[in-house]
């Protein structure tokens, strides 16, 4: 039986990750028994549990705060990978890791295939590309997920934000020039245990970054809107309380009248053929997707 190391289980895509393992095989690391800016320390955890595989979610995810922390960013998100990947080579074991739609810089017109040329925007997108590229030069197999928008019902996201904010104000503005894929953490555990199960380590070819997101695509401002009209779907019959929002007081913005420290990219979506085309994996569409977890939420 493989040993897995899980970092990040109180992130959202590691606590989605947590009951999908049998407890024996997996260690699930959180930021109090590991912190990932603490280089010695990943050493000697590595050393100590010799995992067969290492799954990474965890990151510093602070998209804007990482202007004014980059050190920080860089040390959660490129050198410890680094460090990771360096020890699970020399165990021979394999990474998972995670990474981002804000590598690219959004100029493109269609969706992202994962040979397009990346140029980073800010601080935390680029700390996400030298963790990238980090884990390649270790020379272990691995698979870098790039994946988008993430949300689910457990953790900090757009969701839960939209919905607290639309129970609180008469009204929204919601950024509708910048378009991606809200990805379920759920959907993403999902795709990740499948792989797991069929990924062949030692066949070189299928090594290397994968798109991974739910399919089709949205604005911001479309998935604020959907996610108020399942929430009003379902509200009577789960007793949840009234929202003040109604799906027609979200207005759309640019993204130049709601500025941000980050710049984030205008086209975010990412073409998930060479997921489907290795290993015959696909994510439901993100609609059906956020139906999924908005039967999950509690209030
Ligand atoms: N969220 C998105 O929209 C999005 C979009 C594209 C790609 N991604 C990528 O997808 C992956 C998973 O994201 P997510 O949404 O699950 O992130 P998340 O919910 O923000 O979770 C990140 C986890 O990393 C942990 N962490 C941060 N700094 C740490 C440190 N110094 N030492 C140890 N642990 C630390 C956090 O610990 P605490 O719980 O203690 O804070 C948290 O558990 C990441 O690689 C992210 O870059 C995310």
């Amino acid at each position: 039986m493989k040993k897995i190391l899980l970092t990040g289980v109180n992130g959202q895509v590691g606590y989605a990750l947590l009951p999908k393992f049998s407890q024996q095989q997996l260690f699930p690391i959180s930021r109090s028994e590991l912190d990932l800016a603490d280089q010695d320390d990943i050493r000697r955890l590595i050393r100590d549990i010799k995992p067969d595989l290492i799954i990474n979610p965890a990151a510093y995810t602070a998209v804007d705060k990482a202007e004014s922390e980059p050190e920080l960013a860089f040390a959660v998100n490129a050198t410890a990978p680094r460090i990771l990947a360096e020890e699970a080579a020399k165990l021979d074991a394999a990474m998972i890791h995670f990474s981002t739609d804000y590598v690219y810089d959004g100029t493109k017109k269609t969706p992202y295939v994962e040979g397009d040329l990346v140029n980073p925007a800010g601080v935390y997108a680029k700390s996400k590309l030298a963790g990238e590229n980090a884990i390649r030069e270790a020379g272990l197999p691995h698979l870098i997920l790039r994946t988008s928008w993430v949300y689910g019902a457990y953790g900090k996201n757009f969701l839960k934000t939209i919905l607290r904010l639309a129970g609180e104000r008469d009204s929204l503005r919601i950024v509708s020039d910048q378009f991606g894929a809200p990805t379920s953490s759920e959907n993403i555990a999902n795709a990740v245990i499948q792989l797991v199960e069929k990924w062949q380590w030692q066949d070189q070819a299928q090594t290397g970054i994968y798109h991974l997101t739910n399919a089709g695509n949205t604005s911001w401002h479309g998935f604020a809107c959907e996610i108020v009209t399942e929430y009003e779907a379902l509200r009577i019959e789960r007793g949840w309380p009234a929202l003040k929002t109604k799906v027609e007081d979200i207005a759309a913005i640019t993204a130049a009248e709601y500025p941000t420290p980050a710049t984030r990219p205008a086209n975010s979506k990412l073409d998930n053929s060479k997921l489907k085309q290795t290993f015959n994996i696909e994510l439901p569409n993100w609609e059906q997707g956020l139906q999924q977890v908005m039967q999950q939420l509690e209030f």
